[in-house]
């Protein structure tokens, strides 16, 4: 089936229209995928805002993040668990035990990806499952290069990730070197997947996403191969379409 790519004029429509795709998912037993990064801060914030209107309700709904940095705790200010409390957790009624994410400070991270992959299927798979995209096309921390065929693990992260990261940490160097991940077999068995995606940095990782023969070079590019996917983008990042 061709993806379903819709192309907004501004940041809010996108936010909006995200919001209201992953809302109308949500309901009791749901399994919700979810994702860190910039790109889906503003759905968290009108998903909070629909709550807090009662238009929503997390109840009975599970949630399980893609990925979090190796080395950091939940309570360091740029894991993903803490962007996830900051950015929806507190706002919302998902029960703290059904809220899932990679724990960063496991003595042992390849054992933690074990555990991680065994939960992924116990609760999963995913109903919806929310993609932002690296600008070398990663899914996920799935950096380019990883099996299409991989589960959770641990990944060194590319050159090209820490560089995009480091606003958050101050520098290149001080990103977190390792990452544990959902692998893109585990993003793949999602039902339905939205991929999001802003901005010019995008927009060559999205011609190749839509564009190319799908390869394990553009992790993304494997999307093409599932039949359910829909993917929001502003201009810029529609700009070589
Ligand atoms: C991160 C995450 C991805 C995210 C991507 C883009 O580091 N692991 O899940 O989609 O990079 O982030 P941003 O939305 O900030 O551009």
């Amino acid at each position: 089936m061709a993806i379903d790519v819709q192309i907004f004029e501004s940041e809010q429509e996108l936010d909006r229209k995200a919001a209201e795709w992953l809302a109308a998912r949500v309901r009791p037993g749901a399994v919700l995928g979810l994702a860190t990064g910039n790109t889906p801060i503003g759905m968290y914030r009108e998903l909070a805002a629909m709550h807090r209107r009662g238009q929503i309700s997390f109840a009975g709904v599970r949630a399980i993040n893609l990925d979090e940095y190796v080395g950091l705790s939940r309570e360091h200010p740029e894991s993903f668990a803490a962007f996830m409390e900051e950015h929806l957790f507190r706002w919302v009624d998902i029960a703290p035990e059904d809220r899932h994410i990679p724990n960063g400070a496991a003595p042992d991270p390849v054992q933690e990806a074990e555990r991680y992959e065994k939960l992924y299927w116990e609760i999963g798979p995913v109903d919806a499952q929310v993609l932002g995209i690296g600008s070398n096309g990663h899914i996920g921390f799935n950096e380019p290069g990883t099996p299409f065929d991989s589960v959770t693990h641990v990944v060194e992260l590319a050159e090209a990730t820490r560089i995009a990261n480091a606003p958050a940490f101050g520098s290149p160097e001080a990103v977190p070197r390792y990452a544990i991940t959902l692998g893109i077999r585990n993003i793949m068995a999602a039902r339905e997947i939205i991929l999001l995606a802003k901005g010019a940095s995008k927009a060559e990782a999205i011609r190749r996403t839509l564009k190319e023969t799908p390869t394990p070079e553009v992790p993304a590019s494997v999307l093409q191969t599932h039949p359910n996917v829909i993917v929001l983008l502003d201009r810029e990042a529609a700009k070589l379409l």
